[in-house]
């Protein structure tokens, strides 16, 4: 039997393979972009960028608890313009389509991010409107109004595919999936991290600095995985699962469950990028074992009870 294909395509742009790095760990410099693009990644997502430079929150940013981390970074980033000068140099190098991740913090800075982004010769967008601890940025993917204005905003700044990365903090997954899609997504990221946070005992106070944080790697997986199960059934743009893959199993599941598409983030921290490829030969063997021929035999086959 010949090898299973895992081409796929993820809102009009061809994939070599469906994995993606998830925004947050690397992504930020050239050297860490290109990196990734060796890692036998289907596309890369960078950090996200905001408008302005941020420093981001100050230490401590990360704490590890079981199986997973979490993070209150605070968006730190160059700034649009130094980031645009970054991407300038290193895009011919990448070799794989790529989507600048954006945040802000109003509806209106995401259609000013994508315009001053759009002439790079990038795959296309990401908008962080989930980011569980910086306030303002959660809040616009929190509210329906809010949302639909950053998407519309941002839709008329791009003829690119759009996705929009949204939380799994959110009373319904599915409504907020259905506002990013009637206001022009071309796809759901789901998820962004769960807030949270950790307690130090010694010193009785919040361990990270900035108090909140977001939690990622395995205890976010059961929740994502939900939220991708719940927009599969709710939209009809591609869903791009995250949260909590280590493993080609866990990426199965999220074919599963809906998704197209799989971003991978704690477990790099965990693993090392030899995970993708891991991942990768997993995955193929799955498939080669089922008989299956690409992985269009997986999406959404948990949907068929
Ligand atoms: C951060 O930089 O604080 C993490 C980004 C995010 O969770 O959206």
């Amino acid at each position: 039997m010949v090898k299973p294909c895992l081409q796929v395509e993820l809102a009009g742009v061809k994939l070599e393979n469906p994995l993606m790095n998830a925004s947050g760990i690397l992504g930020l410099t050239s050297y860490s972009l290109a990196r990734l693009a060796e890692a036998g990644l289907g596309a890369l997502v960078t950090k996200s960028i905001g408008l302005k430079p941020r420093l981001g929150n100050p230490n401590p940013t990360v704490v590890e608890v079981p199986g997973g981390l979490v993070n209150s970074m605070g968006l730190p980033n160059p700034g649009l313009e130094a980031f645009k000068s970054e991407l300038e140099e290193s895009l011919p190098k990448i070799g794989k389509p790529l989507f600048v991740s954006v945040f802000g913090f109003s509806p209106e800075e995401y259609g000013e991010a994508v315009k001053r982004l759009d002439r790079l010769p990038v795959a296309g967008f990401e908008l962080n409107v989930s980011c569980p601890h910086m306030g303002g940025v959660g809040e616009i993917g929190g509210s329906p109004e809010a949302l639909r204005e950053a998407v519309r905003g941002a839709r008329a700044s791009t003829g690119k595919p759009l996705l929009v990365k949204l939380s799994p903090n959110l009373t319904s997954f599915a409504e907020a999936a259905r506002v990013a899609e009637e206001a022009g997504a071309d796809g759901i990221v789901a998820t962004n991290t769960v807030r949270s946070m950790v307690i130090d005992l010694e010193a009785e106070r919040p361990l990270l600095a900035g108090v909140y944080g977001g939690l990622s790697g395995l205890p976010l997986k059961p929740v994502a995985l939900r939220c991708v199960y719940e927009a599969y059934e709710a939209v009809k743009i591609p869903i791009v699962g995250c949260g909590g893959i280590f493993t080609w199993r866990d990426a199965a599941e999220y074919f599963m469950a809906g998704a197209v598409a799989i971003q991978v983030g704690t477990a790099i921290a965990y693993r090392g990028l030899e995970v993708f490829r891991d991942i990768l030969s997993g995955l193929s063997a799955y498939l080669e074992a089922k008989g299956l021929d690409d992985l269009g035999g997986l999406v959404g086959a948990a949907h068929k009870r």
